[in-house]
């Protein structure tokens, strides 16, 4: 469908959940959300010949422009072979309702965190100049000439009057972003009719994301919705160019909210419009061979099928590498299996099996943030879209399931290995920092799971220390404790057998996978992996994990970016003095998510009124344009908050 369809793809639409307000069935959110978007793509081909000869007319009567053009085409050339880190820039659209101040500053702050650590990992062969999107001409188009022997063959003869504007998941693109679009009356007549004159196009853009913070009916339906997205628009090499963010208004004012949640939310939902979307897997190419990355490519085919115990997995070369090195297997069709609890009618998601690739950014639930990694196998797929060239060195270890072999995770066998569990109980969740309690939840087709208890399962926090509790165990509590299986009771106390559960001790790392760990009143014991020890004093045993601690560097509680989260809950804004605060602002971002709303909608409005001036060479532009942008000040006046502003009165197109 998707080669034979170029200009009508169906998108799926990326939902995240909070933990622990389980929808009942898996498929549900899907089925609510998931809707058809129409990508617009760059007119190929014929279309591409008439659009190129709107562009040139335009210039033949105003020569400053088409030198400019003729510069922009060297530097495309010039600029293909080096990639360089891809520069998002979040767009507020003016229609947006005004958000409180400290709603936009969680916003912008998590927005801007989002977008540079994309930016680190994701390297793009550049937009030259600025991005224009394009117009779609089913859309704007009634009738376009069909005939190859007319001079106008496959331009557009007749406007549909009813056009207005592009929209992006609702949201209404500004015209100024988007390329114009004309008709040409007669088939032999080259002197087209402008309908929209060109815009200007985003500077410095590789991708465009419209932020749109509103309670939608979506956001209502279902309260364990934060955000969702879609790409609308891809460049002639299918890389997704522009897309929308819908936030749900309820996220940011949410009482757990956290900036470090917030910004892995926008991490993911960014994910999935860059590429990693079930209806961009067969758009995917293999550049592995090419002098320069995005040309030249293959087709991958098809990437995804179903193995022999049902699981629908992902095969793509450097997803299956990353899969092999992970799970310590040489299988050689050992694809990354996707989710099947929201898996749509194809049978195919886009996330990842919670079960094989618990943790990972794209697993459909994204759990505390300190346990979410941005995994290798992740890059990998992202790599492996064609579009972009990854930094894998800058990958989080994913833990789960490490060296597990190639059946981990599979429900026949989960409830042999040491990351799963078998009944309710509590224990310690598989990185040891959190205490956890024996579960599953929808996505882990009866596989149990420790996961976090409700309240107070860091061991990391020196305030989940109550005396008392921790008392007989020997527990300590602090920045350099981890959670420990054990059953230790203190010797001369009567009320004694205290049952194996998560325990909270101190740790130091003495060598890769060796440490020592400290009990209440004891002095540093080894604890040697995959053994259990006695601590005098005490009765019982504490176990000590193998692979699990003090192996992976990357592995920290969050605590820097988690102080300047706190700072933002008590309501300190981001131009404090903090001083993790400062660092994290001293990275250079896009100017436009730097700027408050109200600011954008200014910069809309100087960018409509110089952009007039520019086109008064072109006096049917100017007339049309003079009719939209009083459209435009309709749609700048909207105060309702609505989604979808009305539909303008004012005529917008001269018909023939
Ligand atoms: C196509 O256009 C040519 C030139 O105008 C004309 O001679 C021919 O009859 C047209 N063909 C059809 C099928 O309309
Ligand atoms: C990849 O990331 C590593 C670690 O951050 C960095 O040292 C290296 O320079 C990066 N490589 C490229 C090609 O950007
Ligand atoms: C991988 O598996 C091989 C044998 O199957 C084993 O010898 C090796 O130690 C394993 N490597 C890791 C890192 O687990
Ligand atoms: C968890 O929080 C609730 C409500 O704040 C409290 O009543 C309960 O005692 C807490 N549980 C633990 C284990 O701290
Ligand atoms: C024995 O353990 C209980 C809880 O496990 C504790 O409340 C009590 O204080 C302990 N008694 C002594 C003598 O340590
Ligand atoms: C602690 O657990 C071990 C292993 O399950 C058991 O053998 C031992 O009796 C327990 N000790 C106490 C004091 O409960």
């Amino acid at each position: 469908m998707l080669l034979i369809m170029p200009f009508a793809l169906c998108v799926s639409i990326g939902i995240l959940l909070l933990p622990r307000f389980p929808c009942t069935l898996g498929k549900c959110i899907f089925d609510q959300v998931q809707r058809s978007i129409k990508v617009v793509s760059p007119p190929t081909g014929q279309y591409a010949f008439a659009h190129r000869s709107l562009s040139e007319t335009a210039s033949q009567e105003n020569p400053a422009p088409r030198s400019s053009k003729h510069q922009r085409a060297e530097r495309r050339v010039e600029s293909m072979t080096d990639l360089q880190p891809i520069r998002i820039k979040a767009w507020i659209p003016s229609e947006s309702p005004a958000l409180t101040e400290w709603e936009r500053e969680r916003l912008m702050s998590a927005l801007d965190d989002a977008v540079s650590e994309i930016s680190n990992l994701l390297s793009v062969r550049r937009v030259p100049h600025s991005l224009l999107l394009n117009r779609d001409i089913n859309k704007y188009c009634k009738f376009i000439w069909r005939n190859s022997s007319t001079v106008n063959h496959m331009k557009c003869g007749r406007a549909n009057e009813n056009y207005r504007f592009e929209t992006c998941l609702g949201v209404i693109m500004p015209d100024e972003h988007l390329n114009g679009c004309a008709v040409y009356p007669h088939p032999e007549h080259p002197d087209p009719t402008v309908l929209k004159p060109e815009g200007t196009g985003v500077a410095d853009t590789d991708f465009l994301l419209y932020v749109f913070t509103h309670s939608t009916d979506k956001c209502r339906a279902e309260s364990s919705i934060l955000a969702y997205a879609a790409h609308c628009q891809t460049d002639s090499e299918g890389r997704p160019l522009a897309g929308t963010m819908i936030i749900c208004r309820e996220t940011l004012s949410m009482e757990r909210y956290t900036h470090e949640h917030f910004v892995q939310t926008v991490i993911h939902e960014l994910f999935h419009v860059l590429g990693f979307s079930k209806d961009l897997f067969g758009r995917w190419k293999d550049c592995s061979l090419s002098s320069q990355a995005g040309i030249d490519c293959w087709s991958h085919g098809q990437l995804t099928s179903t193995d022999e115990m049902g699981q629908a997995r992902l095969y793509s070369p450097t997803v299956i590498r990353e899969m092999q090195k992970h799970l310590n297997s040489t299988h050689t069709d050992l694809g990354a299996p996707l989710e099947n609890k929201d898996a749509g009618s194809d049978g195919l998601s886009s996330h990842w099996e919670a079960r094989v690739l618990q943790g990972s950014i794209m697993a459909a639930l994204l759990v505390e943030p300190s346990l979410i990694r941005i995994d290798p196998i992740t890059l990998a797929a992202l790599q492996d879209t064609g579009w972009y060239s990854v930094n894998l060195s800058r990958a989080q270890s994913l833990v789960w399931g490490e060296g597990e072999g190639h059946q981990f995770g599979s429900v026949s066998t989960c409830h042999n290995s040491t990351f799963f569990c078998t009944d309710s109980g509590l224990g310690c969740h598989y990185l040891h920092f959190h205490k956890g309690e024996c579960v599953t939840d929808q996505y882990l087709d009866g596989c149990h799971i420790f996961k976090p208890l409700a309240n107070a399962s860091e061991c990391w926090k020196e305030e989940n220390e109550r005396s008392g509790l921790t008392e007989g165990s020997g527990e300590i509590y602090g920045s350099d404790s981890r959670c420990f299986i054990s059953n230790l009771t203190r010797l001369n106390n009567a009320s004694a057998s205290a049952p194996v559960a998560g325990h909270c001790y101190r740790h130091r790392c003495t060598g890769i996978n060796k440490y020592q760990i400290q009990v209440m009143g004891s002095d540093w014991l080894d604890c040697p992996a995959g053994k259990s020890i006695e601590v005098s004093g005490y009765e019982g045993f504490i176990f000590c994990p193998d692979n699990r601690i003090c192996k992976y560097s990357d592995l920290a509680p969050t605590t820097s970016r988690q102080k300047a989260a706190d700072h933002l809950n008590a309501g300190t804004f981001i131009e404090s003095d903090d001083d993790v605060i400062k660092k994290d602002r001293s990275t250079p971002r896009p100017s436009f998510i730097r700027r408050s709303s109200a600011t954008v909608s200014k910069v809309i409005v100087a960018a409509v009124l110089s952009f007039m001036a520019a086109f008064s060479l072109l006096p049917a532009g100017m007339h049309v344009y003079r009719k939209c942008s009083s459209v435009r000040v309709r749609v700048h006046a909207v105060n309702e908050p609505s989604y979808m502003p009305q539909m303008p009165q004012t005529q917008c197109i001269s018909t023939n």
